[in-house]
């Protein structure tokens, strides 16, 4: 089976696996794991903060980073086509009471600085307190495009002029950090928290980072034990994120330079609509016509390919760690051969 339907179903490589058997590890709650705290300090080192703290989901990792920057009936401006905004079960309202306000997200992932700055409410008796500015980085439904050092920057002077903070919601930020040349510190300077996903591109079994400075991090451990986010002899996963930041992020450029293959392939063919040039990480989008999509999904699976229809006729590929160049050419001729039956 050739899976292209997300990065998160890597399976963890053999030396993560003997790593998590032998790790040692203690009960990280009451502060006692040694491997929690290596990869804690490894993940603060990488992205240049002060500390860091292991979290089970990307999802909490937002959550809890959210409801540490924020109070109850707090604003936070975000993409409208942000994870947070979309696909976090609306967690940020439901259990911290903060209103969330979305932007239009431009394809390249960024928000305007005009909008987020018309966006940012001022002392008002109808207007709820903007506190904080949600990025995403990559940025999953905008075809995985990295945000710029440049770009960021421009987001913290504004943060700064307005008295706002900066969370950067980064569960794939080493493929922006590998896309764009730079270090993951470069990308992350301007934001307050930012939030990484060892369970993606990396291939973890589980487990996220999220990262700022102590006192941050301080209120950030309560939220996590108040979501019920507080793990015991976590050592065991944790070991396999010390491989993953330790081994697997170089490799990324692979997943990167099959993306621009399939893409680039994809786009010859009759009935697919793909814009190669905007493919610049492991995520590509594409657009079908001339052929049913549930019939297009259902004739991949019997071709042993599954991959992720995100809307009627829009589709979503993810390459990893687990799709090789023969099999990316593989999906070419099968998608070659079903829509030239069509
Ligand atoms: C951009 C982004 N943020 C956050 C998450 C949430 O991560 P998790 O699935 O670990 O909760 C995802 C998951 O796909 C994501 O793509």
């Amino acid at each position: 089976m050739i899976d292209l339907r997300s990065d998160t179903l890597t399976h963890p490589t053999q030396s993560m696996r003997d790593a998590m058997a032998y790790a040692e590890v203690g009960d990280d709650v009451f502060g006692e794991d040694p491997t929690v705290k290596k990869l804690e300090s490894l993940a603060a080192e990488k992205t240049g903060k002060e500390t860091a703290l292991f979290v089970p989901s990307g999802t909490m990792g937002n959550l809890i980073s959210v409801l540490s920057h924020c109070g109850r009936g707090d604003e936070i401006l975000l993409g409208d086509r942000s994870h947070i905004s979309l696909y976090e079960v609306g967690g940020v309202a439901a259990l911290g009471g903060v209103h969330p306000r979305p932007l239009r997200n431009n394809n390249d992932g960024t928000i305007s600085l005009d909008l987020l700055e018309k966006g940012i409410r001022h002392a008002d008796i109808h207007s709820p307190p903007t506190r904080l500015i949600c990025l995403e980085n990559t940025h999953n439904f905008c075809q995985g495009s990295p945000l710029t050092p440049e770009y960021m920057t421009q987001v913290g002077d504004l943060a700064n002029k307005y008295g706002l903070k900066i969370h950067l919601d980064g569960a794939r930020i080493f493929n922006a950090a590998v896309a764009l040349k730079v270090p993951v510190a470069e990308l992350t300077e301007k934001a307050d928290s930012i939030m990484f996903c060892l369970s993606k591109g990396l291939s973890a079994p589980v487990g996220s980072l999220v990262a700022g400075s102590s006192t941050f991090i301080d209120k950030a451990r309560k939220a996590r034990k108040m979501v019920g986010g507080g793990m015991r002899q976590a050592g065991h996963i944790a070991a396999a994120g010390l491989i993953a930041l330790n081994n697997l992020i170089d490799r990324l450029q692979e997943d990167h330079d099959n993306a621009k293959f399939l893409a680039s392939q994809i786009s010859k063919i009759d009935g697919i609509e793909v814009d190669e040039t905007r493919v610049k990480t492991n995520i590509i989008f594409f657009k079908l016509t001339g052929i049913d999509g549930e019939v297009f999904v259902d004739t991949l699976a019997k071709n042993q390919i599954k991959i992720l229809m995100t809307d009627p006729g829009i589709f979503r590929a993810v390459l990893h760690r687990e799709v090789s160049k023969e099999q990316v050419t593989t999906v070419i001729e099968t998608f070659r051969s079903i829509l030239g039956k069509a």
